[in-house]
């Protein structure tokens, strides 16, 4: 059976930097460690005054058509994931093709668009659609491009506001892929929860406690749904397992429970035993509350083992470089992960063909999803081909006066004229609105 994956990723950050130890923490009247190190996070992402999840997404789309020689018709699907859609019926996937058939010869009438949500799995999700579009035999030689984008942005004051970002995550979706495969087998954990929503607001309603509580339990039981149909994963499996990363810390978390899954009745446990006994099991408990006051001894110890630490080094610590210096992207949150961890094996020379990811997306409202992925030959030349680390270093350093009005910039229920803090190049930029209220966007050459 052919095989169905990642082709390309390109990755489009928002064009201002905001550093949180140093100019957000110190405002707040916060010790800068409780981002760094409890957080994990150093700087995060904003959109300038002419960018948006048009722009964003666009940007990154453009760059990958350019760089994989790329023309409309090559496109049978364009599915835009975003939680900060400005539009409930025009989807933003036409704005973002309207935007490409500005500068590509040719037009995108005859591919399907569309536009995902669910909080921010909803990228992940439009992996899938492509890739059972292309599985079902329905896509007519042609590739699916994916697009995740969103200006992370929470309420002034709102706890949330520590992990806010902005970026794009365009892939190209195709049959023989260059960088990932990715497996059949998959596995959800999804409950009606409240813990993170918009409804009809720009910013989310968050209880931000329990929303951790409800990604850690969503993403036990989409691990457990995946190994009933893939068989039991084990920590020597998986070269790098890339989570949704709303923050750093939160990946910490969840990166502690697959361990201890994954080495439970291996011999990683036995050796542990030496060291910190076994794990707890239920029925040595006569309740529930002394078992899992038993598990979080267990968990306290094993984080600070040799064995937990050289593998979270390893296997996690790569995912998260360019999350901590870009904050949430949402919809693209995981998929940063994922170029994350390969871009740091490039660096290294680490030889990945035919090695394995465990990839864990979550959207809260609540799903998590969980599925495998096999790295292919071509993928080393996809990450050398990556531009982010000069994007990052490009990006202009607001201070905490310009962040209060950038973040009133990309208020929709504010009106304010403020001047733009860099000179767009080469990128499609936001210039109005039209006659029926439509956002307009021209390519800055
Ligand atoms: P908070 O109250 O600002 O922070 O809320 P905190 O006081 O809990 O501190 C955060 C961590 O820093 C804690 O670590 C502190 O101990 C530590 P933990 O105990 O959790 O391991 N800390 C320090 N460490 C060292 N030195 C210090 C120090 N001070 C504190 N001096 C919260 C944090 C995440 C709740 C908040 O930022 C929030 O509400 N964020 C938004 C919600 C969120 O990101 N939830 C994550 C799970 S849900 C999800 O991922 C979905 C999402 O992406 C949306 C979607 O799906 O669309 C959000």
């Amino acid at each position: 059976m052919t095989s169905v994956g990642i082709d390309a990723i390109e990755i489009w950050t928002g064009n201002l930097v905001l550093d949180l130890p140093n100019t957000f923490a110190p405002v707040k009247g916060e010790d800068p460690e409780k981002y760094t190190k409890g957080l994990g996070l150093y700087t995060s992402s904003f959109p300038d005054v002419y960018e948006d999840i048009v722009t964003m997404g666009a940007n990154a789309a453009k760059r990958l058509m350019v760089r994989k020689g790329l023309t409309p018709d090559d496109i049978g699907r364009i599915d835009v994931a975003t939680e900060s859609a400005f539009d409930n019926s025009k989807p933003v996937s036409t704005y973002i093709a309207g935007c490409l058939e500005q500068v590509f010869e040719g037009d995108f009438r005859h591919a399907n668009k569309g536009e995902r949500k669910f909080a921010c799995i909803a990228g992940t999700q439009s992996l899938d659609d492509a890739y059972n579009w292309i599985k079902a035999g329905r896509n007519r030689g042609r590739a699916a491009l994916v697009i995740a984008t969103d200006t992370a942005l929470y309420e002034r004051g709102d706890p949330g506001e520590a992990t806010q970002g902005a970026g794009a995550v365009a892939m190209l979706i195709d049959e023989d892929p260059d960088i990932v495969e990715l497996s059949t087998e998959q596995g959800y954990g999804s409950m009606d929860e409240t813990d993170f929503l918009k409804p009809n607001q720009q910013f989310p309603s968050v209880d931000g406690k329990r929303s951790m509580q409800v990604y850690l339990a969503r993403m036990r039981e989409a691990l457990e749904d995946y190994e009933s149909m893939a068989g039991r994963t084990r920590v020597e499996d998986f070269e790098y397992i890339p989570f949704h990363t709303p923050f750093p810390g939160m990946v910490r978390k969840a990166a502690l429970l697959g361990f201890r899954h994954m080495s439970r009745d291996t011999e990683i446990e036995d050796k542990l035993a030496e060291e910190i006994g076994r794990q707890p099991r239920e029925e040595q408990f006569d309740t529930w509350d002394e078992y899992e006051e038993a598990i979080r001894g267990y968990m306290d110890e094993l984080k600070t083992t040799d064995a937990y630490r050289e593998w979270y080094d390893r296997v996690i610590d790569p995912t998260l470089d360019i999350s901590s210096v870009v904050g949430n992207w949402y919809t693209g949150s995981v998929h940063i992960a994922r170029t994350s961890a390969l871009k740091s094996a490039a660096e290294a020379g680490t030889d990945m063909v035919g090695k394995k990811l465990l990839v864990g997306s979550y959207g809260s409202g609540a799903q998590a999803e969980i599925h495998a992925e096999t790295v292919q030959e071509n993928w080393l030349d996809e990450m050398d081909a990556l531009n982010i680390d000069e994007q990052l270093d490009a990006r202009y350093e607001i201070s905490f006066d310009e962040y209060e009005l950038i973040h009133d910039v990309h208020n929709h229920e504010k009106e304010v004229e403020v001047e733009e803090l860099t000179q767009p190049e080469e990128e499609f930029v936001f210039t109005g609105w039209g006659r029926m209220n439509e956002r307009r966007y021209e390519y800055v050459e």
